[in-house]
């Protein structure tokens, strides 16, 4: 399976058949620890992944692994709890897959969170991190291959995530007094965290926070021409910033504290688009 524009209009069909002709505003990646969003919705479908044609049905601890469409802040939105991450084995082309989908059943906009570890030294973890750039350093490209149809063959990398949507993620964090931190994401393989070394380097390179994810999903949003909005959410100060060995519990600990604030940080971003 290529995970192309063919296979998501395929999964959009088999969507659209429980949502009905409803257009999102926009699409939203939730990443581990931050499905709590998935509640805030009115939910008018919640559509398991393994009813989605292409979508593998199960995923890592903490992902629920279900499109939720509904409304939120007013607006209709679909919501994906659960990625297919490249850390589970899985092609860069199907970790992008979902935004491939949303943007067949009519997003326009695409909300991207992620669980990070912090490479800035002045962060503390449950700090929410407003992602201003990334850097790929999964070596994996989802648009290598034959063009899609509707993709951009050599998209524009200047500015990945919408300056207007930051503005606006500004704007509301303001108003709801949510302090944001902004930095560059850097996107890693995994499944191993990073070495210290590794970390001092990322330091080096401009890195303020470092995943496993993202990355993917918001090269083929670009080549779609979407606009994104990506968030971090800090749950542990990278390798070598702390004494402490890193752990998964720990980074969902972190998120259940964040948790809160996302939630009435995207809530007002949704509601203002
Ligand atoms: N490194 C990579 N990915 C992560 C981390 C980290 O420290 N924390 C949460 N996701």
């Amino acid at each position: 399976m290529s995970f192309g524009e063919r296979e998501a209009n395929a999964a959009a069909d088999v969507v659209r058949r429980r949502i009905g002709n409803s257009v999102p505003v926009a699409a939203i990646v939730l990443g581990s620890g931050l499905g709590g969003l998935a509640d805030d919705i009115d939910i008018v479908a919640r559509i398991a992944y393994g009813e989605v044609p292409g979508f593998p049905a199960a995923t890592v601890a903490g992902h629920a692994g279900a499109l939720i469409a509904g409304t939120l802040g007013g607006r209709f939105v679909l919501a994906l709890a659960g990625r297919f991450h490249m850390y589970e084995g899985h092609d860069v082309r199907l970790a992008a897959f979902p935004a491939r989908v949303c943007h067949a059943l009519g997003a326009k906009t695409l909300i991207v969170s992620n669980a990070a570890g912090g490479v800035n030294r002045s962060w503390q973890p449950s700090d929410l991190m407003l992602i201003r750039d990334h850097i790929n350093l999964m070596f994996r490209n989802p648009l290598i291959g034959a063009l899609e149809p509707g993709d951009v063959r050599f998209p524009d990398m200047s500015s990945p995530y919408d300056p207007a949507m930051a503005d606006l993620a500004r704007a509301v964090a303001k108003d709801e007094r949510i302090p944001l931190r902004e930095g560059v994401y850097a996107g890693l393989l995994g499944p191993a965290y990073e070495t210290a070394a590794e970390v001092r380097m990322l330091e080096l390179f401009g890195a303020d926070a470092v995943g496993m994810s993202t990355v993917p999903e918001v090269i083929v949003a670009r080549a779609l021409g979407m606009r994104v909005l990506g968030l971090s959410c800090i749950t542990n100060l990278a390798c070598g910033l702390s004494s402490t060995p890193i752990t998964h519990a720990e980074v969902l600990d972190a998120t259940s504290h964040a948790a809160a604030a996302f939630q009435r940080l995207v809530r007002g971003v949704v509601a203002r688009l």
